[in-house]
């Protein structure tokens, strides 16, 4: 995390791999899935119901795919994927 950023990630990702979030997204083809559901780029997925409401909840809808799409993600896989998304769309501190 570069010095002097505005936003700083949540407690529960401080750390998190998010070359590796990233490189997950890519070999499991998150946005490609949800490109089709939702159209676009696919990050209209992301929280368009305003569901998830902390990033403990955003981890959690992580790890429910990665059990419903069987795609064998450790613990800490899930939780550089989550943090991604947390940095890049949802914003929760
Ligand atoms: C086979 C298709 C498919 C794949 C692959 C997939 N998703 Fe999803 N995902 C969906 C669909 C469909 C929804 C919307 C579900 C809903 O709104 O009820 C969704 C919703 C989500 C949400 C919740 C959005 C919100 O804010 O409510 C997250 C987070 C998410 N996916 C993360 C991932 C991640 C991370 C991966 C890759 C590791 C992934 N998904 C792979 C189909 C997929």
């Amino acid at each position: 995390m570069p010095v002097g950023l505005a936003w700083a990630q949540a407690d529960i990702f401080a750390g998190a791999d998010l070359a590796l979030g990233r490189q997950l997204m890519t070999q499991h083809q998150c946005e490609a899935c949800h490109a089709r559901h939702v159209g676009g780029d696919g990050t209209d997925v992301y929280n368009p119901a305003g569901r998830l409401k902390t990033p403990g909840l955003l981890r959690g809808m992580v790890e429910a795919c990665n059990t419903q799409l069987n795609l064998g993600l450790f613990p800490e896989e899930v939780t550089a994927v989550a943090a991604l998304l947390n940095r890049d769309h949802y914003r929760f501190k």
